[in-house]
């Protein structure tokens, strides 16, 4: 049953040796992937209540870990969360990023280290950190033999195929390190399968996802587009990794975990109903109330606007939440956008929502009751 978080969930049985990295044991494929300036605690609670499997930090400075910087520091908080976490690092010192990695482990209770080997980002790259470090096979695993000796977590990496895709017939740069990563003592290997040169544009190519996992022995984790349960299922069989990454599509949506668990499970899934949507949303921005006081109201008027994502006057809505500086009142106006949903009903009304009853989809995604059109995952997946 999805998007009860009152109730247990079943959590479906796992095939042969289960679900984990290295020596991690994991009780579902779906993981929250690492988004910076997203993945905070509230969210990754929100995403966690609804059955995700492993949460990541947002990325954080090793160098600034190593200090011990205090707003570094907060990036690992995760007290009450009760699945692994993991702790994403970028740096591109051995030396630094296995201190930053010891603190994360030994202080903070980190259940995996992740280095960043994915950012696309200009000011990033610029600084050798991120997708760079692709280009430099040696120092790359220099960092991971180094992290690997200083913890006792499994250790992973989060990467793009490469810098840009390859001339001359050459194979992308994940496929020549992979072999030594895997030597350099990495648990696993996680692809968001897009040229660092192609940032989020495009589609995720999943077809080097399947290369990569024919070339490596060690877990592969394939993180790109997926924004429904069949997407996430279908690359589950189809691109041998035996993890996959919900991000983008999480955003306004952490039921979507529950849904991936229930149609791995069950063979069906249901929608949540326009008031489950609103409860949703007024939870998490409670969470975020709870972690920042009345500062809560900033990262809320990113945060509510994904929840009310096509309803009726959508934009307005999102318009005053965005001039908003109330706490209260913030919730007011998403309280407001759901009301006038409902009432419009099934309608003109009910644009990308499930009508009042919700709605359950059989295995091949096509509704086996209810009146869904689907809208709500139009146009996810873009940022
Ligand atoms: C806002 C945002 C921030 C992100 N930050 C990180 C990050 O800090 N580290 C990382 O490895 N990937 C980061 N990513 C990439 C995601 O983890 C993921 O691989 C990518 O979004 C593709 O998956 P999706 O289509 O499911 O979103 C970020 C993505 C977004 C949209």
């Amino acid at each position: 049953m999805c998007c009860s978080s009152a109730e247990p969930r079943k959590i479906p049985a796992a095939p042969g040796r289960g679900w984990g990295i290295g020596g991690l044991r994991l009780p579902s494929p779906f993981l929250l992937a690492p988004m910076a300036g997203v993945t905070d605690r509230p969210f990754r609670a929100m995403a966690i209540a609804e059955g995700a499997a492993l949460t990541y930090s947002e990325m954080a400075s090793a160098a600034a870990l190593s200090h011990r910087g205090k707003k570094t520091i907060r990036l690992l908080s995760h007290h009450g969360e009760n699945v692994p976490f993991a702790v994403q690092l970028f740096g591109k010192l051995p030396s630094e990023l296995a201190e930053a990695a010891r603190i994360a482990t030994l202080e903070h209770g980190a259940s995996l280290i992740d280095i960043n080997m994915a950012c696309p980002a200009r000011k990033v790259l610029r600084s050798g950190h991120g997708a760079a470090l692709l280009s430099q096979p040696s120092l790359c695993l220099g960092l991971c033999e180094s992290v690997a000796r200083a913890v006792d977590v499994p250790l992973t990496v989060k990467c793009r195929p490469g810098l840009a895709p390859p001339e001359g017939g050459r194979e992308p740069q994940v496929y020549e390190l992979a072999k030594g990563l895997e030597s350099a003592g990495v648990r696993a290997v996680a692809l968001h399968p897009r040229y660092a040169s192609q940032g989020f544009r495009g589609q995720a190519d999943w077809s080097l996802v399947k290369g990569l996992s024919e070339r490596v022995g060690i877990t592969v984790i394939g993180s790109g587009d997926i924004d429904s349960p069949e997407s996430a299922l279908l690359r589950l069989k189809d691109s041998g990794a035996s993890l996959v990454m919900l991000g983008r599509a999480v955003r306004g949506r952490p039921w979507l975990f529950g849904q991936c668990l229930d149609l791995l499970g069950e063979g069906s899934y249901s929608e949540p109903t326009l008031s489950q949507r609103l409860g949703h949303a007024l939870r998490h921005a409670r969470l975020e109330h709870d972690e920042l006081g009345p500062r809560a109201v900033f990262p809320l008027r990113s945060i509510l606007p994904w929840y009310i994502k096509g309803l009726p006057g959508a934009s307005g809505f999102r318009d005053r939440i965005c001039h908003e500086a109330d706490f209260g009142r913030q919730l007011d106006i998403v309280t407001e956008a759901f009301e006038r949903a409902m009432r419009a009903g099934d309608g003109d009304g009910a644009e990308g929502d499930m009508g009042a009853q919700g709605a359950r989809t059989g295995p091949s995604g096509h509704m086996a009751r209810g009146g869904a059109n689907g809208g709500e995952r139009d146009g996810e997946g873009a940022s």
